[in-house]
């Protein structure tokens, strides 16, 4: 059910390892890394098909830092429902909790930690409700000749088994001092939600930041060696391990060695073929995607003649090379809307950087070029952000028309106020995730075509004089006026 794509061009993508909460404990043993076995591989989804992502964000000012992302598998009917069914059940519980809460924040993201015959996916949540940040994973699993989806202790067999778990998982914690509560390791489904196996088949069990230990250490994990797990292993659990062991290494997810060579060629951020200094240019811009609806966007977009700027989120655009591919193609521009839609301003430099540049090896392993265009999640943009920007050769792009699309689901109403707001030189803010807008866009590119206006890139508003890396553009200048006669 779930092929592997291709097992040739796998080593693009460096979604695994450093920065992404998979060592031990606290950052400073990241030197340990190599040698770790609580590192868990991740598969490439590239290069699995049947594989779309998807994301539940929040309609609302409550809930409108919400991005709960997580894979949708094409036949995989009951684990679709477990995923939707949690990440709803994580919608409302933010609800609950954030209120009054100002700033909250959620992400979600995921990895698949097996793609065989049982597929493993790994989500992790970070949350800002107080002052700091905390991480949770949970992992299920889908076993494809049962067609049930699982939770991470139906990987074993039964209750003895999962006591005998928690006891070697407290022996191996022992070495870690009197910080880690041991006590706390209870066996039970919520406490034992994410195990996975690494390449050698060793069982790795993780918990949450602050679960078993004061929150500064991070995430804790133990592994449990093969030949010590293999026994208590359910049949589901055995085929896991074996899967992982046999194909693990095949499709895992590479961090190149050095970078790829030649680097990839960036995205011209100069102007195409339209002088907006002559013309009535107008740039729409689609963030968050792509999602389901984004092919029907393309298809509006190519019946038209109209031209877009896509800012890709790269959790989104991991499993899309395809529809990505087809941006490029069809004329489009992509830009870099960072990976899991946090709010940019709130970080440091270090994190700001990674959220960009893993987003751009999603793009770049795609299509093989680099985007240079990025636009802030929010539009929440600090010093730091234009920094970093610049560093990376990222021209900031906000808007001066936001029709607040994700606010409501109402097409007409979305499409009357992009045109009511329309004016030459505008870049308007729209998603392409939303089922609403994607439906108003027929309409507004037939009544802005009615008004002469053209559709273009972002960087066509800005002339030959090209968009400067660091800088933040809100709105293209109008065309001028010509001197009224006197
Ligand atoms: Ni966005």
């Amino acid at each position: 059910m779930f092929k592997v794509r291709s097992l040739g061009g796998i080593a693009l993508l460096a979604l695994a390892t450093s920065g992404c909460g998979l060592a031990a404990a606290a950052p400073q043993q990241d030197t340990r890394l190599p040698a770790d076995p609580t590192r868990i591989e991740f598969v490439d989804p590239a290069n699995i098909s049947g594989l779309a992502p998807r994301t539940l964000s929040g309609g609302d000012d409550l809930t409108r830092r919400v991005r709960i992302n997580y894979p949708e598998l094409s036949g995989a009917t009951a684990l679709n429902k477990k995923l939707r069914g949690d990440a709803e059940r994580r919608l409302r519980a933010f609800r609950e909790n954030a209120r009054g809460v100002p700033g909250a924040e959620l992400n979600v993201d995921w990895e698949l930690v097996a793609a065989g015959d049982v597929v493993g996916v790994r989500l992790r949540a970070g949350r800002s409700l107080t002052a700091g940040r905390d991480h949770a994973t949970t992992t299920f699993w889908y076993d494809t000749s049962t067609r049930r989806a699982l939770d991470s202790i139906d990987l074993l067999n039964g209750d003895g088994a999962l006591d005998e778990v928690a006891r070697l998982v407290r022996a191996g914690l022992e070495n870690r001092g009197p910080v880690v509560d041991r006590e706390q390791v209870m066996p039970g489904r919520a406490r034992f939600d994410s195990m996975a196996f690494n390449a050698s088949g060793d069982l790795v069990v993780e918990f949450d930041d602050c679960e078993i230990a004061p929150c500064s250490l991070g995430r804790l994990a133990v592994a449990i060696p093969a030949d010590q797990a293999s026994p208590l292993l359910s049949e589901t659990g055995r085929r896991a391990q074996r899967d992982v062991r046999r194909h693990g290494q095949r499709v895992a997810v590479k961090r190149p060695e050095t970078a790829p060579s030649p680097a990839p060629a960036a995205i011209s951020n100069r102007a195409g073929t339209v002088d907006c200094a002559k013309t009535k240019c107008v740039a729409l811009t689609f963030e968050d995607g792509p999602g389901p609806e984004t092919g029907k966007l393309l298809d509006a977009l190519r019946e038209a003649d109209a031209r877009a700027t896509f800012f890709v989120m790269g959790s989104s655009a991991v499993g899309e090379p395809e529809l990505l591919r087809r941006m490029a193609a069809e004329g489009h521009l992509i830009g870099n809307h960072s990976y899991q839609h946090r709010d940019l301003a709130r970080l440091p430099s270090s994190k700001i950087a990674h959220a960009f540049t893993r987003t751009e090896e999603v793009v770049v392993a795609a299509t093989g070029a680099r985007p240079t265009l990025a636009r802030a999640p929010y539009g929440s943009v600090s010093t730091e952000v234009r920094n970093v920007a610049r560093a990376q050769g990222l021209a900031l792009v906000d808007s001066d028309v936001d029709p607040a699309d994700w606010r409501d689901r109402d097409s007409a109403a979305i499409a009357d106020r992009v045109v009511e707001r329309a004016h030459p030189g505008a870049i308007v803010r729209l998603h392409d995730t939303q089922r609403a807008t994607v439906a108003a866009v027929p309409d507004i590119l037939e009544r802005l075509a009615g008004k002469g206006y053209t559709f273009v890139t972002v960087p066509e508003l800005y002339g030959s004089g090209g968009m400067k890396a660091g800088d933040l553009y809100k709105s293209g200048s109008a065309p001028a006026r010509k001197q009224p006669l006197t």
